[in-house]
């Protein structure tokens, strides 16, 4: 009776303030007012709502007011496909709950600083097919528990850095979709450090991207780490060139297009004596990781006094020897995703290193060492060659990812992976790694079987994807009443 009577009031009032019905669903705290050609969110909303959809209506501004109380259960808010062109920097006062927000499909044109300031436990935030154009510097600032950002199809052609810089990022951000915007420019050393679990999620096929060299070298380590983003659209990735034929070109055929050169998976090569850091940089977080030495010797902590490992996976070999040379492999699991990755290390002998092959290096390491000219001049009068100048440490960060295998021993998708699928609504590219290989010449040092059977096991695993926004909200977020 309760639930009747509860039901008749809240139809009631809907009826008299906005001439509208709202469905209302008392056992989950549903209200769906989707399509019903709303101007205005309805007022007086009862303050257990934990879902308000009033997607698919004619709303054109979210004010400070439209909620003048508390709605402390509210999780979900579904503004899609409305027309949307103005957010009060207030209007999440009341709403500081939300873990779902989507506003995709909409007029909004900029993101204001601190708009979304409130939201810090939003996890969700879907902000594509807008015509976003200026995205303010805090705009995303205090929302600490976000973990998918949907940019795509607006018309952004500044790469947001701050959400991918070490100090200003969003610690829990794994999932950042900017693709088909305008962006030419990417900050490439940026994303370059960028542990693989945030690679594997930064979309950014179909931009206006600037061909270069560099450009090419990111995207083929992505795809070489088989990362999703890469992976799924390699064919959208384009970009074009710098000169006056603006022909569009795949980023994928830079190497064939402006001579780029081929990319090779090197391996971590180090000198005698050295120390060497392997890091083992999966694809998902919180996997549970061990190492296994050259000669199937599984590391662990204080088998040997040379070799430590730390507990967020990284190998340290202090002082290294010539028979550390060898495959070291890291074994990461995890419920979701089993990944093995593989490290080649070169000892080279202090003595021989000098000469023939590393040559180019000790050139390049020099220009990196100009600033310390005495130091140089030492090595060059002390020894009889001149390549010792800090070896290593002129090496780029993620050298070793270069080599790097990585498998998916798992053929059943996630429930994250199925979500961001859905959300991206686009088709999934199937491509055999051995195009690839033929198309640059790459060489792969640890097999070709290998590849071949983790693309199979990749192919199993990627879906095609088909499911609007709205039908995956209610899959995305279970609700909680
Ligand atoms: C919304 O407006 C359209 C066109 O004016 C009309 O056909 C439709 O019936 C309206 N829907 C509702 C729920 O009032
Ligand atoms: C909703 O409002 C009523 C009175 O207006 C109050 O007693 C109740 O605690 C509120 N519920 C929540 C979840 O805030
Ligand atoms: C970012 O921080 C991590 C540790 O928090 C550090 O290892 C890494 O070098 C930093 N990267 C940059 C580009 O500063
Ligand atoms: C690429 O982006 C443009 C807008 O920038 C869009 O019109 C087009 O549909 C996108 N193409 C693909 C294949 O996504
Ligand atoms: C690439 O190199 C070849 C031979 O080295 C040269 O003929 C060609 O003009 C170069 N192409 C570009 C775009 O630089
Ligand atoms: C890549 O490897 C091939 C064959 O191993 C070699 O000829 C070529 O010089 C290498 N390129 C670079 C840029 O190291
Ligand atoms: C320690 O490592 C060295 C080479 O790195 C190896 O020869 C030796 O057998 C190892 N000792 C143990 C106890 O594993
Ligand atoms: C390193 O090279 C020198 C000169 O070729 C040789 O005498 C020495 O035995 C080598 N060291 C090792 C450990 O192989
Ligand atoms: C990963 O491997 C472990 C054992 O090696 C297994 O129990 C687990 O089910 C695997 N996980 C996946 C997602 O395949």
């Amino acid at each position: 009776v309760s639930r009747i009577i509860t039901r008749l009031t809240v139809t009631a009032l809907f009826s008299l303030r906005n001439l509208t019905i709202c469905a209302f669903t008392l056992d989950c705290n549903i209200v769906s007012c989707s399509k019903m050609n709303l101007t205005t969110v309805p007022v007086n909303l009862p303050n257990y709502t934990a879902v308000l959809d009033l997607s698919y209506n004619d709303i054109t501004r979210l004010r400070a007011e439209w909620t003048t109380y508390k709605l402390p259960k509210l999780h979900n808010l579904l503004l899609s496909h409305n027309s949307l062109h103005f957010i009060s920097t207030e209007a999440f006062v009341y709403v500081r709950h939300l873990r779902y927000l989507d506003l995709s499909s909409n007029n909004l044109r900029q993101l204001d600083e601190y708009i979304f300031e409130q939201l810090e436990h939003l996890e969700v935030l879907l902000l594509y097919n807008n015509h976003i154009s200026q995205i303010d510097r805090t705009a995303f600032s205090g929302m600490i528990s976000l973990q998918k950002l949907y940019l795509s199809q607006n018309l952004v052609s500044r790469f947001p850095v701050e959400l991918v810089k070490n100090k200003t990022r969003l610690q829990k951000l794994s999932l950042l979709d900017l693709s088909s915007n305008r962006i030419k420019v990417l900050p490439i050393p940026e994303l370059q450090s960028l542990p693989a679990w945030l690679k594997n999620g930064l979309y950014l096929h179909n931009n206006s991207l600037i061909c270069n060299c560099e450009l090419y070298s990111l995207m083929t380590q992505w795809f070489l780490r088989r990362l999703n983003s890469a992976v799924d659209f390699r064919d959208d990735y384009t970009c074009i060139p710098p000169g006056a034929d603006k022909k569009i070109l795949r980023v994928f055929e830079l190497n064939v297009h402006m001579n780029c050169s081929t990319f090779n998976e090197s391996m971590e090569e180090t000198f005698l004596g050295q120390t060497l850091v392997l890091n083992c940089d999966t694809r998902h977080r919180e996997m549970s990781k061990t190492w296994m030495l050259p000669g199937n010797i599984i590391a662990s902590p204080g088998n040997n006094h040379s070799v430590e490992v730390f507990p967020d996976g990284i190998l340290k070999i202090s002082s290294v020897k010539l028979e550390d040379s060898g495959q070291y492999t890291c074994f990461a699991v995890s419920e979701h995703l089993n990944e093995t990755l593989y490290v080649w290390v070169k000892v080279h002998n202090f003595t021989v290193s000098g000469t023939g092959d590393t040559l180019n290096t000790g050139y390049t390491t020099l220009v990196g060492c100009l600033a310390s000219v005495v130091l140089v001049l030492i090595y060059l009068y002390l020894t009889p060659c001149r390549c010792f100048c800090c070896p290593g440490q002129g090496k780029p960060k993620n050298h070793h990812e270069d080599s790097i295998h990585s498998s998916i021993l798992s053929a059943t998708p996630t429930h994250e992976d199925m979500a961001t699928k859905a959300e991206l609504s686009r088709h999934v590219a199937f491509i055999d790694p051995k195009d690839l290989q033929g198309q640059n010449g790459k060489v792969n040092p640890s097999g070709v079987e290998e590849l071949d059977d983790e693309a199979r096991q990749g192919k199993g695993m990627r879906k095609k994807s088909v499911a609007d926004s709205i039908s995956s909200v209610f899959s995305d977020t279970p609700i909680v009443v």
